[in-house]
């Protein structure tokens, strides 16, 4: 690449990282592997905004890796109740179980051995080998790819697996020499990723506009491409799905469901979608949108006050509202009694 040396792109992303990045957050503090990996885990696909709330909390109830292994896959749900895609869970608690047992209870520092691990893909395994041990790999997850894409001005479809191919080699490729920067410069590439170049307001385009350390070598900035890089491609079709949430009330008790079957949302607690009777009266409450990877779930809340409490059939059970927080229940359901509560607690 004639217009940028190498070196000059960990060099400026250290400087980027060490004025703009992010110091505080609570896994920064105290690197060891549990607490890296957790956070890892907990950061693939919910917000910082949100896993800063839990992290602290989880570990208060999981303190160490032999404490999660030993909980029960219920009890892990419920501690991940509202954060979304549970696999994650399901995973976290059998990476767990496979470390006490068969690295006794340390983490691998090899990057290939933490990738065998449930839940823990190449870029996760080389988070945590950087941060937890200062291992020299390289990180590319959604975010690093945007920033050489655009950088290097990559028109392509960076899913295709040559591109990858292409995109690891060069992440390799361009980690700093010095080891003593990895760290700062594997979380300069979190950072900016999500803090400056990202996907619809990058900070060359923001206004006022924001430092960029790579503007003047950005080929995507000289082509007046940034908002075209990285390439959009269409690659699951979204289908829709109608459903009803009987949200039965008695006093202070609402009725909910363990889903049993294989699907989204097996094991989390749900309001049932089927009654064994008719209710004579409901209170169809504003709708809920929920998108998933491959759905949108189109949600009608309907509302039956009871002067008595039906009986529960199959998986069904009677919680009082104030159990709830001990359920593991899908984020939709989270939010939805969050509201509910408030207006039960206000009357
Ligand atoms: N996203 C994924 N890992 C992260 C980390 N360690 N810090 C901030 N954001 C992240």
């Amino acid at each position: 690449m004639k217009f940028f040396k190498v070196e000059d792109f960990s060099k400026k992303l250290v400087q980027w990282q060490k004025k703009h990045g992010r110091h505080d957050l609570p896994w920064q503090k105290n690197r060891t592997a549990y607490r890296v990996w957790l956070s890892e885990i907990m950061l693939q696909q919910t917000q910082v905004a949100t896993v800063i709330h839990r992290y602290d909390q989880f570990l208060k109830r999981f303190p160490t890796v032999q404490a999660l292994a030993a909980a029960s896959v219920d009890e892990v749900l419920a501690e991940w109740s509202g954060m979304g895609y549970y696999t994650r869970a399901r995973n976290l608690h059998r990476c767990a179980q496979v470390v006490v047992k068969e690295y006794q209870g340390v983490f691998p520092r090899d990057p290939e051995l933490l990738e065998s691990l449930p839940g823990i893909g190449k870029s996760t395994a080389a988070a945590i080998a950087v941060f937890a041990y200062d291992v020299h790999a390289a990180i590319l997850d959604g975010n690093v790819k945007r920033v050489l894409a655009r950088i290097w001005g990559i028109q392509e479809d960076l899913a295709k697996s040559s591109q990858v191919k292409l995109l690891w080699a060069h992440a390799e490729n361009l980690l700093p020499h010095n080891e003593s920067d990895l760290v700062a410069y594997t979380q300069g590439l979190m950072d900016f990723g999500a803090t400056a170049c990202t996907p619809n307001q990058p900070a060359c385009m923001s206004v006022p506009k924001k430092f960029c350390p790579f503007e003047s070598n950005c080929q995507a900035k000289k082509k007046n491409l940034v908002k075209a890089i990285p390439l959009k491609v269409r690659k699951v079709k979204v289908t829709q799905k109608d459903l009803t949430w009987w949200v039965l009330i008695c006093r202070r008790k609402v009725l909910l469901e363990k889903r049993c079957q294989q699907g989204i949302w097996e094991g989390l607690w749900c309001f049932p979608e089927e009654l064994s009777f008719e209710p004579k009266n409901y209170q169809a409450l504003l709708p809920i949108r929920h998108l998933l990877t491959h759905q949108r779930l189109n949600i009608q809340p309907k509302q039956v006050i009871l002067e008595r409490q039906s009986r529960p059939i199959n998986q069904q059970q009677w919680f009082d509202l104030s159990e709830l927080d001990q359920l593991a229940m899908p984020k939709p359901m989270t939010d939805f009694l969050r509201n509910l509560t408030l207006t039960l607690d206000g009357e």
